[in-house]
This record gives structure tokens, sequence and C-alpha cells, in this order.
């Protein structure tokens, strides 16, 4: 069974993988931390309770932080929706957040179970970078860490072309968390936005899925007209990508990945168009621990039925 802690900027994307999640058999979400990101904070934090309403189960949901670390640089309002759900109105009517910050909520469940979380970050790294600087041992009591973020060579998807979103949003953050699992020795499991491009979700699927007509799909297919409308208009394709179900699709069935690539991996913070790249070290020549294992190629017809599966 694991025992997951999501931490996430909701975001259409983040609510399907959240859907996901919940859906498993072997999983269940112990707790979810919110992060500005795709949108402001005010936003996230209550998409993650409207999701958790729509899906029926307790799950506390734990605002952190509002901002960057450093400097805001932009947001993605423009993909996901200026609530960050596609502007379709939904509001949460009960739940509230907890009143502790994310980062400590993070850091306090590490403590109370070392060893049993799996940490997913579907985010920017700020709440993550936050906690590390409060208790760098915190790798050594997560059991598993995997983070949706990155371009590994750097066909990233922000204005600073090189790089993708989560971590451009946040570089600083981003830096903090790489350094300390290359000082930990231990791997991130780094699913990054081009593997996401590689796995591409085809029209013809999400109309199967439109079709089951149960909440969630509606849910599911309510929030992401707008982000669908966004991907044929700028990017030419009649179809979904899904970053963040990708990264829990990982999270939830390791073994669903065929390929991947241990290195180091590196995040740059200067630069007119190399801010935020994470620059990964594929000839291995700069000497260092590698810190990440690369997910390339994924299993996609069980990552499709995994989907469907948080949409049923
Ligand atoms: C990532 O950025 C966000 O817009 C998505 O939610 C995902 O986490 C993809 O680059
Ligand atoms: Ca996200």
């Amino acid at each position: 069974m694991e025992k997951l802690i999501i931490d996430t900027d909701p975001g259409v994307d983040d609510a399907e993988a959240i859907l996901m999640a919940a859906a498993h058999p072997n999983a269940t979400i112990a707790a979810i931390l919110a992060v500005g990101g795709n949108v402001g904070l005010e936003h996230t934090v209550r998409n993650a309770l409207t999701i958790v309403e729509v899906l029926g189960q307790d799950i506390p949901v734990y605002a952190g932080c509002a901002t960057p670390l450093v400097i805001f640089q932009e947001d993605a309002a423009h993909v996901h929706g200026e609530d960050g759900l596609g502007d379709v109105g939904y509001v949460p009517k009960t739940r509230t957040a907890e009143s502790e910050h994310a980062a400590l909520a993070l850091l306090r469940m590490a403590n109370e179970a070392p060893g049993e979380y799996t940490l997913v970050a579907i985010g920017p790294l700020t709440n993550i970078a936050v906690a590390l600087k409060l208790d760098p041992k915190l790798p050594e009591k997560l059991k598993r860490f995997i983070v949706m973020g990155g371009a590994v060579t750097a066909h990233g998807n922000t204005s600073n072309v090189s790089a993708e979103f989560n971590i451009y949003h946040d570089p600083e953050a981003a830096h903090v968390v790489f350094e300390a699992w290359e000082a930990y020795g231990g791997l991130i499991e780094l699913v990054d936005w081009e593997a996401t491009m590689r796995h591409g979700i085809p029209e013809t699927v999400i109309k199967t899925w439109h079709a089951l007509n149960t909440p969630k799909s509606n849910f599911y297919k309510d929030i992401s007209a707008k982000t669908m409308e966004f991907i044929r208009k700028y990017m030419g394709r009649t179809m979904m990508f899904g970053a963040d179900p990708l990264a829990m699709a990982v999270a939830l069935e390791p073994d669903i990945v065929t390929k991947a690539e241990v290195r180091h991996v590196s995040v740059e913070l200067t630069g007119m168009y190399t801010r935020g790249q994470t620059t990964t070290d594929w000839g291995q020549r700069n000497g260092r621990t590698a810190n990440t294992n690369i997910i390339l190629e994924l299993d996609i017809d069980r990552f499709f039925a995994l989907m469907e599966q948080g949409l049923k």
C-alpha cells in the first residue's frame, strides 16, 4: 500500500492525478499540500478542497507557500483557467483547509512515520524546499519521491524556452531540492515535460472517458475543456497532455516504467533562456553523484487504464 502525500498546485492535470490516486486500490492519500503555481495559492487551496469533495474522501488539505522563494516568474492561468480549474465555477461547499502550514505538515508526517510516505510533487517545489531548509534529513525519512518537472533535453514549455513550468516557476526551490537529494545519495523519480509529450492522450481516448458519464468523468470533462482548447489553438494538436497523472502513474505502479536512465540533474538559476533549465549530465562527465531516475517511457495503455479508473 502506497501512503501518498501529494504536493500540488491544482491545476487541471493535478486534479486528474489526484482522481487517479484516490481510485487506486493500493494507495491512500494521506494529505494534500497546496502551493502557488498554475494559479495563486488562494485558488490552489480552494481547488484542492473542491477535488477532495468530488472524491468524497476525508483527506486533509494544507496551505503552503503562496510565492516562489525569490522571484515570481509566471503562472499558467492561460492553460488552466483564471481559477485553475477551467473557469467553470467549481467551488468547495463545506470543506476548509487545516491550520498547519504545508511544509510543517510534511515534516510532521515524515517524522511520525519515517520511511512510510511517498511524496509526489506535481507543482513548483517551494513547499518542499522550505521543508528541506527546516530539516535537511527529510529525504531519508521518505519512502519515495516522485517529481513532475523539468525538460531533460531542454525542450521546455515556458517563456524561458528551455525550462518546464514547475521548475521555472521557482528555480531556486528546485535547485535546493535536487541538491538535497544529491547530498542524501537518493534518487528523485522524475517525470519531465518531454516524457509527457511522448505520452499524449488522443482525443479518441478522451471521448471514451467523457462517455463514462459519471460525476468524476463529468467533472473532468468540464474542467479540461479550456486546456484542450488551448492545446488545439496554440499547440496545433487535438489531444491532452497529462503531465501530473503521468507522474502519479509512476508513483502508483512503479513497474509501469519501461525505460529510465539514472543521471545527475542540476537546475540552472541564470540566463535569459536557461533560468529554470534542468541540465542533465547525459555523458556522465561532471563526476557528481546521480540524483535522478529520469523516466523516459512507460506503458501507455496501463497509463490510460489508470486514468480511466480514476474517472469511474
Ligand atoms: C506542469 O505545469 C503545470 O502547468 C501542470 O500542472 C504540470 O504540473 C507541466 O509542465
Ligand atoms: Ca501541477
